[in-house]
């Protein structure tokens, strides 16, 4: 394989760049996401099936993407899509309520110990705006606290606070009004406290449980023990976003890991099975307003507005129950840990080995992989590089991912976003074994090319492996 890792990206991929030069003309942006995005083009995908996805060009990757981590079960599991199958047979979308949203509300009530009702939406960036309406009316205040580095999708109301610097809006066109109403703060449980007792307008804590992106800026249970028993002191809502976390941390999510009861989660992603959808769901006296009374004054002016036409559609319902039946039993999410656990594993002794400044990390069916760039980094020794600081954990220089990512792509290695990725039932000894040889040659590339840094006395010259 050429050295050159950028010349083997754009050999692999004559069909990708066409089709990007096409996309070009027609997709604002050239892609459907931002995290899509990349130069000299992305690649696009054909198919995809168990823990394996493959482009228009023929390559095949280990995948772990696994569709935005919505793909618990890994891509295209046949009990899934015979769920599908069968109600496609009655039709597409009614555009009203049917049998099997019910019971797809019902497994998510039984799973999410906070679910005493659900609500569906078409994705975790609905729900968390509709949670922090609702919180909004509840509490009858304004203001959310976040934590620095924490994303919650990409509507106006989370418009701050997911990446650095934490001050700045993460997009152009938000409103300043609506800035003013985001609060966001380091995740210490002093600023917390601060920040709760002097400012009165403070409706809702919404967090990641886990951590921002799913633990790449780690939290404890410790910190959300104590932060439940802040919000409730202060008369605060706690919202948790679950959109990654719920049914991959355990079958309840993080809080049913940890067994603590958020006020309101924020559901998505795997709880529709790899489909569109997601949910808002909490307590049954906040979700109340949603009701109607049949007081017109209450029913005008004091309930919680919410519509949307695809709003628990059938082929998103029936994979969702179809997933979440195998999610309820824990033995997917035992699945994905173990792998990602021989991954994280893996990548550590490969680091060490290699004598990098740098360490990988994650919790459940995550892992994160942190490494510190050139030049002069004065690393000396891999323990010196372990932070906790979002702003480092968030902030690995550009070129640093996109060396990493590519390196790995053109070994048949993705990953989901910046340098982590997640796991899934259908994954092996044997990919984890073909990733770490990827990975291995990634990192060897990489600081033979000083991207990164090799640790050792800093003396401008690059520390030989062994
Ligand atoms: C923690 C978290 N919250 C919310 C969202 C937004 O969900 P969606 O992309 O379905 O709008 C995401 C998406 O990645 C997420 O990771």
């Amino acid at each position: 394989m050429s050295d050159n890792w950028l010349t083997s990206y754009v050999e692999r991929g004559p069909r990708s760049r066409e089709l990007f030069e096409q996309a070009k003309r027609n997709t604002a942006g050239g892609v459907g996401h931002d995290l899509r995005f990349a130069r000299p083009f992305p690649r696009y995908i054909d198919h995809a099936a168990g823990s394996r996805m493959w482009d228009t060009d023929g390559n095949e990757y280990i995948d772990y993407g696994m569709g935005n981590a919505a793909c618990l079960l890994g891509h295209s599991p046949p009990e899934v899509l015979d769920a599908v199958r069968e109600v496609i047979g009655r039709g597409l979308h009614f555009g009203l309520d049917h049998p099997v949203q019910v019971e797809w509300a019902g497994l998510i009530q039984r799973l999410i110990p906070s679910a005493e009702r659900v609500r569906f939406v078409n994705s975790g960036t609905e729900g968390t705006m509709l949670a922090l309406r609702v919180a909004r009316a509840f509490t009858r205040r304004t203001k959310v606290l976040r934590f620095e580095g924490h994303f919650s999708g990409w509507h106006d109301y989370v418009g701050r606070g997911a990446m650095p610097p934490y001050d700045r809006p993460t997009s152009a066109g938000i409103p300043p009004a609506t800035l003013d109403t985001i609060v966001v703060i380091p995740a210490g449980l002093d600023q917390v406290e601060e920040t709760l007792r002097g400012d009165p307008d403070i409706a809702a804590v919404m967090l990641e449980p886990s951590g921002a992106s799913w633990g790449r800026v780690p939290l404890t249970p410790e910190f959300n023990r104590e932060l439940r028993r802040l919000t409730a002191d202060h008369g605060v809502l706690l919202i948790y976003d679950e959109v990654i976390t719920g049914f991959r941390y355990s079958p309840g999510g993080y809080q049913g890991l940890v067994g603590i009861t958020p006020d309101m989660s924020v559901l998505g992603k795997i709880m529709a099975g790899g489909l569109p959808g997601g949910a808002l769901v909490g307590r049954a006296d906040i979700m109340s307003l949603f009701d109607f009374t049949g007081d017109p004054r209450h029913d005008r002016h004091g309930r919680i507005q919410h519509l949307g036409t695809f709003n628990a559609n059938p082929l998103s319902a029936a994979a969702g129950i179809a997933t979440l039946k195998q999610a309820a039993t824990g033995r997917p999410q035992a699945r994905a840990d173990r792998m990602a656990a021989l991954l994280r594993d893996g990548m550590e002794e490969i680091l060490e080995r290699e004598h990098v400044a740098g360490y990988a990390y994650g919790d459940s069916s995550g892992f994160h992989v942190y490494l510190e760039a050139h030049p002069g980094s004065g690393a000396t020794d891999r323990a010196a590089v372990r932070t906790t600081d979002a702003t480092r954990l968030k902030g690995i220089p550009g070129n640093v991912i996109t060396a990493f990512q590519k390196n790995l792509q053109i070994r048949g290695v993705d990953v989901l976003s910046f340098m982590a990725g997640v796991t899934s039932a259908a994954h092996s000894e044997e990919d984890i074994g073909e990733t770490l040889d990827a990975f291995q040659d990634t990192i060897r590339t990489m600081a033979s090319n000083k991207i990164i840094a090799r640790c050792g006395r800093w003396s401008g010259g690059i520390p030989a492996a062994d």
